[in-house]
């Protein structure tokens, strides 16, 4: 499995704070990608960091999409909700199961890039509407 990388054109959402935040998020995602080759300790407060970012991450994004009157924003909460209830699950599991890390990793490498593609990309034109707040970085 190939660590996941920042592609500016591919997952911009033309929005500075946004965008940073879903490069940490793959740092995150990364650092339990090296973390699962590793020692099992650093797993589990791994897995609390992502959580936490997470949590920190859908709840900005939640508000801008508020902010912007982003219309279909029930569903694309409930699509951060489940992520968070699995990453719990999985987070309960890891503590006292083998081999749950890598699948928490495959979980969420594929969650990551398909939300990061399809879904979030559904809120650019939204934000691009709602003025010169929004500014990409490169
Ligand atoms: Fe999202
Ligand atoms: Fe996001």
């Amino acid at each position: 499995m190939e660590p996941l990388s920042w592609d500016h054109e591919l997952l911009s959402l033309g929005d500075a704070e946004l965008d940073e935040q879903h490069r940490h998020f793959i740092r995150l995602l990364n650092d339990l990608h090296e973390s699962v080759q590793g020692s099992r300790g650093d797993i589990t407060n791994i897995v609390q960091r992502l959580i936490d970012y997470a949590e920190e991450h859908f709840a900005l994004e939640e508000r801008r999409m508020r902010e912007v009157g982003f219309p279909e924003y029930r569903s694309h909460k409930s699509l951060h909700d489940s992520c968070l209830r699995e990453l719990r699950r999985y987070q309960m599991r890891v503590e006292r199961e083998e081999g749950v890390a890598s699948e928490l990793l495959f979980f969420l490498r594929t969650w990551l890039l398909n939300h990061l593609m399809q879904v979030d990309q559904q809120l650019v034109p939204y934000l691009r509407a709602a003025g010169p707040r929004i500014h990409s970085s490169q």
